[in-house]
């Protein structure tokens, strides 16, 4: 029986062998994109790329994409909801299109050299036309001259059959899906048809627009190709199995819990439930911290925290004690997906004792807790939905286990109220935390690319002006900002940021272009690039990406840059403050 890790090499053998090249997975906190917490998708690290910017790897790339999602984090525990997951993807960046992308996954899917799956147990949708983009005849013919019957074809509306953007604009279009009969007997009908037993197991979008702010879609130079097959859903289906849980990816993780807990998985629902959310959380967690995110109460520390948390919560209930429990399940997280991320096995120590500590501290919040619970409890003999909240606010308490210990002593939390108040709270507080949820990279592109270049002006303004040990310490670019620390000494006299300034607005006026070239790390050192010379992002195949701005700036980053400074506008600084010893901040607008 085929195993995720050996899909997962032969998509990337497959597709390396039809001209595409691998390229790295990214880190599941999306680079220079604070807009989202997480990669939701594996053409999220490619937005860029797939709106023009070229990528210094070619136009055929490969991938497995970690991702995570959390929009469904209350849903994790049944057949299909998980939190981390891995996304197999194939790109053409303006190269081929519909007929080789068809054609490629079918011979993938159906070809006895690769996975040999029955025709008879696939079905197919294309999208049906709408007033923007019309009904896409020619994936419908390319399937049915690849051997598809009609009756396994679905045409379908935007809903089913429209991929994107991944935030309010960027690439978008119409795009074909394949799905696998996991139904009992003969497989019958299609997605339209019978949707129930057939399971998406990919999506080949064709992307064809680039949706703008007040929605209007702009149609792209080129088209290009994004798909999608989730390497965990689709491993089901080849092995035949209901759910995830049943596949290698999580088998010995629940033996394990089984262990622990000296309960078993199958007996009871409840038990079955709480060991696959620990299961899942903890894998996310543990990806999480291999990707620098720590507990933290806002962003994807925040995320990360919960999810901790909650396995703790259910560990509990499974009467398994923290202390014994994240070390071990961290082990098998390790053994069963190292071999894909290999830096869990580099990082497995610091993975570990990362979120032993946060187990700790809400070990030491839950006793906290049980006093204050007490408290109230012995003064009214009941346990309000105000003051579960109370517990919850100031206590971090959760409000199951409040429930739990109002449920020992025969009461229920009035759980309405409860929601009432928290409702009160988030209100005041959502602000911030909502617009990060709603966007992506894509919907400021134009601007944040901009200011990406900007600060490459900056940076070598900086030492200009400053001397040589000015060097980046962090970057954080939104929309209408960026933010730009680096290593000097002291604060920046009024003229120092004036002359700074006067200088990158010069090489705007200039109009430099900016382009890149692939060179070794000798070469670009020689060269005198400045930058990270460990850039994963900027390095492809043992060659570094370095960015020259004119004859003004040379440095290594994985781009996307504007073509020309004059792009960009008025520059100016608005901002310039101490980080931390040694370490200065800039932030600064564009557009002045
Ligand atoms: N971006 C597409 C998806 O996530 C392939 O389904």
């Amino acid at each position: 029986m085929i195993t995720a890790n050996e899909l997962r090499q032969k998509y990337l053998d497959f597709f390396k062998g039809k001209g595409h090249a691998e390229i790295p997975s990214a880190s599941v906190v999306p680079v220079n994109d604070p807009t989202v917490l997480f990669t939701t998708a594996g053409m999220h690290p490619l937005v860029p790329y797939l709106l023009g910017e070229p990528h210094p790897a070619g136009k055929r790339l490969v991938d497995f994409q970690r991702c995570i999602r959390t929009g469904d984090i209350d849903d994790v525990g049944d057949d299909t909801h998980l939190t981390f997951f891995t996304m197999l993807g194939n790109w053409s960046l303006a190269d081929y299109f519909k007929q080789e992308s068809i054609e490629w996954s079918f011979e993938f899917l159906t070809s006895a050299e690769w996975l040999n799956i029955p025709l008879s147990h696939l079905a197919f949708t294309v999208f049906e036309g709408d007033e923007n983009s019309p009904f896409d005849q020619e994936s419908y013919d390319k399937w049915l001259s690849l051997g598809v019957a009609p009756e396994r074809i679905s045409k379908l509306g935007k809903e089913d059959n429209w991929w994107g953007p991944a935030g309010k604009t960027g690439p978008c279009g119409p795009d074909t899906e394949i799905f696998y009969w996991v139904g009992e007997g003969e497989p019958v009908g299609n997605k339209g048809t019978n949707p129930g037993p057939w399971m998406e197991i990919w999506n080949n979008v064709f992307m064809q627009f680039n949706k703008q702010e007040d929605g209007t879609l702009l149609p792209l130079a080129k088209g290009s190709v994004d798909t999608g097959m989730g390497l965990e859903r689709t491993i089901v289906a080849l092995q035949h199995r209901s759910n995830v849980y049943q596949t290698e990816l999580f088998a010995d993780i629940l033996k394990k819990l089984e262990e622990l807990s000296g309960k078993s998985y199958e007996v009871d629902a409840e038990i079955k439930k709480s060991m696959r959310i620990i299961a899942d959380h903890i894998r996310a967690a543990s990806i999480m911290v291999m990707d620098g995110v720590l507990p933290a109460n806002k962003d994807q520390g925040y995320i990360l925290r919960r999810l901790v948390r909650r396995a703790i919560r259910h560990g509990r209930k499974l009467n398994i004690e923290s202390s014994k429990m994240i070390a071990a399940i961290i082990d098998e997280v390790v053994l069963s997906l190292g071999e894909s991320y290999p830096a869990l096995i580099e990082k497995k120590a610091s993975i570990t004792a990362a979120i032993e500590e946060e187990a700790k501290k809400f070990e030491k919040t839950l006793a906290q807790g049980l006093r204050e619970f007490q408290k109230v409890w012995d003064k009214t003999k009941s346990i309000s939905g105000e003051d579960a909240f109370n517990l919850y606010q100031s206590f971090g308490f959760p409000l199951e286990v409040t429930q739990e210990l109002a449920a020992e002593q025969g009461q229920q939390v009035d759980r309405e109220v409860f929601a009432g108040e928290f409702k009160k709270h988030q209100d005041l507080s959502r602000s911030g935390a909502e617009q990060k949820f709603a966007g992506g990279l894509a919907d400021h592109s134009v601007e944040t690319t901009r200011l990406h270049t900007a600060t490459h002006l900056l940076q070598q303004a900086l030492r200009d002006v400053l001397g040589n040990h000015v060097a980046q310490k962090g970057s954080n670019i939104t929309a209408e900002r960026m933010r730009f620390d680096f290593s000097h000494g002291e604060k920046m006299t009024p003229e120092q940021l004036a002359q700074v300034e006067a200088i990158v607005n010069e090489q705007i006026k200039r109009d430099l272009p900016v382009k890149f070239e692939l060179l070794s790390v000798e070469e670009a050192k020689e060269r005198g690039a400045i930058g990270l010379f460990e850039d994963k992002y900027a390095s492809v195949g043992g060659k570094i990406k370095v960015y020259f701005v004119g004859d003004y700036s040379k440095e290594i980053c994985g781009g996307p840059h504007v073509e020309h400074t004059g792009e960009l506008g008025g520059f100016k600084i608005v901002k310039e403050e101490a980080v931390s010893a040694g370490v200065r901040r800039i932030k600064a607008v564009l557009g002045v």
